[in-house]
């Protein structure tokens, strides 16, 4: 995951670009790594019916499902209004993030001085329930 961890963050940071976020303004791009090598991504997609709005890993998960990917590798998550800013997965985001990992998965975040930290699915959502 190293050696991909950069290009993890450029794509989500590409994907970013293409966000729908007219009503709160703040941006988000994922991308996810599955284990075929594949980078799936996805953007936060607003609707004037605020409670429609999904986040941007959801739709790169979606994404990754819809290509066969069925293991998520890495994710690497950018956000922010204007400049980016620390952002951390909504609490629904996480549990779609367990769905498809495992212990070694990566949750890269971008934070607002342009550090990459990672955590591992465990710390972001202790005492998951899966199946
Ligand atoms: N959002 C995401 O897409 N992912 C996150 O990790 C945090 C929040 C979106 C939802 C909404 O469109 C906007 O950011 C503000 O909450």
């Amino acid at each position: 995951m190293r050696d991909e961890s950069a290009a993890l963050v450029e794509h989500a940071r590409a994907a970013r670009r293409q966000a729908h976020a007219p009503y709160s303004h703040f941006r988000v791009g994922a991308a996810v790594l599955d284990d075929k090598g594949q980078i799936h991504t996805g953007c936060n997609v607003e609707n004037a019916a605020l409670p429609e709005g999904i986040c941007a890993e959801t739709n790169a998960i979606g994404s990754m499902v819809a290509a066969g990917g069925r293991k998520i590798v890495g994710i690497a998550i950018v956000g922010g209004a204007g400049q980016l800013e620390n952002v951390t997965p909504c609490g629904g985001c996480r549990q779609r993030i367990r769905e498809f990992a495992d212990a070694d998965t990566e949750i890269l975040l971008l934070r607002a001085d342009g550090r990459v930290t990672g955590f591992t699915i465990d710390e972001l959502l202790p005492e998951s329930f899966h199946l």
